[in-house]
């Protein structure tokens, strides 16, 4: 069993840090830290998560989705599930010279979504202990309610959990390792009535294996999918890349893909009850 706690002593200190830039008032230092380092996994997860959700309302006949998302930070799956925009298009809004987004006026930021008309057949709902961040994406409009806990260290209030009843999925991009099964097992308990969907991206060398086991306790099937592996982003450093690398040897996985191309990747794992998913090999 890949353990995210094992795989993250292993990485310690190597692994780039970007938290300071997690649990601001604003995303600028966010997206700044990570364009830094080409992180693209939330624009490259995106067609992976439009298309599940469209095999999600054949299977459950249902147009109206909402979506728990793990690690949701300043809102950036939402921003991009409910729009036509894609990341770069938020790098530039941030960062880029014309300075569309500022850091002053919380209302600019505001409009600036409501003009490429957010989608309100998916609703969101964010968890992230980084409680600025989720305040942000709230204040915007990008969730619909915001959970700002560490579900790997207290349970969720009875509100808390009513927020999470009825959802139709739980994603996560970036953030397994830093959330584990404690989480994972904490939210799905919440929502566990409308079985919903589990998406997640999980960055190497961090295992599944410990969220697949606590979601087979509410009786789901885990598939690791290979074809939606996706890009994560560079390596920040050598000392980083050959600490992965060296985790991935140990840990048996495959790093073709990372020893060739200079970026770390994530594995796309698919959770549902049986019967209701088709895709990959099951774990
Ligand atoms: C690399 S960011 C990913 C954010 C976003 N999902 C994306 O892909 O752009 C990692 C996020 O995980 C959050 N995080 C850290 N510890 C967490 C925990 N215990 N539970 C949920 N989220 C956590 C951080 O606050 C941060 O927002």
């Amino acid at each position: 069993m890949v353990m995210a706690n094992a795989v993250s002593s292993s990485i310690e200190g190597a692994k780039q840090d970007f938290s300071a830039a997690y649990n601001c008032r604003w995303p600028h230092a966010y997206f700044r830290a990570h364009l830094a380092l080409d992180y693209m996994i939330p624009d490259r997860a995106k067609p992976v998560f439009e298309r599940v959700f469209a095999d999600y309302r054949r299977v459950r006949r249902k147009t109206r989705l909402k979506i728990i998302d793990i690690g949701c930070s300043y809102g950036i799956n939402a921003a991009l599930l409910r729009t036509d925009l894609a990341l770069d298009d938020l790098y530039a809004a941030y960062l880029g010279s014309s300075g569309s987004l500022s850091r002053r006026h919380e209302i600019e930021h505001r409009a600036f979504f409501r003009n490429r008309a957010l989608r309100d057949d998916i609703q969101f709902v964010g968890v992230d202990p980084s409680f600025r961040a989720v305040r942000y994406a709230q204040n915007l409009g990008l969730l619909e309610a915001g959970i700002p806990a560490d579900l790997e260290t207290r349970n969720l209030t009875d509100k808390e959990r009513c927020a999470l009843a009825d959802a139709d999925f739980v994603i996560s991009t970036g953030c397994v390792g830093y959330a584990t099964e404690r989480t994972f097992a904490r939210v799905y308990d919440a929502s566990t009535t409308s079985r919903p969907w589990v998406v997640v991206f999980a960055m190497h060398p961090f295992g599944y294996d410990g969220i697949a086991a606590a979601l087979g306790e509410f009786a789901l099937e885990t598939r690791l999918v290979d074809r939606f592996r996706q890009r994560q982003r560079r390596f920040s450093t050598s000392a980083e890349r050959q600490a992965i690398l060296t985790a991935m040897t140990e840990l048996g996985m495959e790093d073709s893909l990372e020893r060739t191309t200079g970026y770390i990747y994530a594995s796309c794992y698919i959770s549902a009850p049986p019967g209701e998913v088709l895709y990959g090999r099951i774990l």
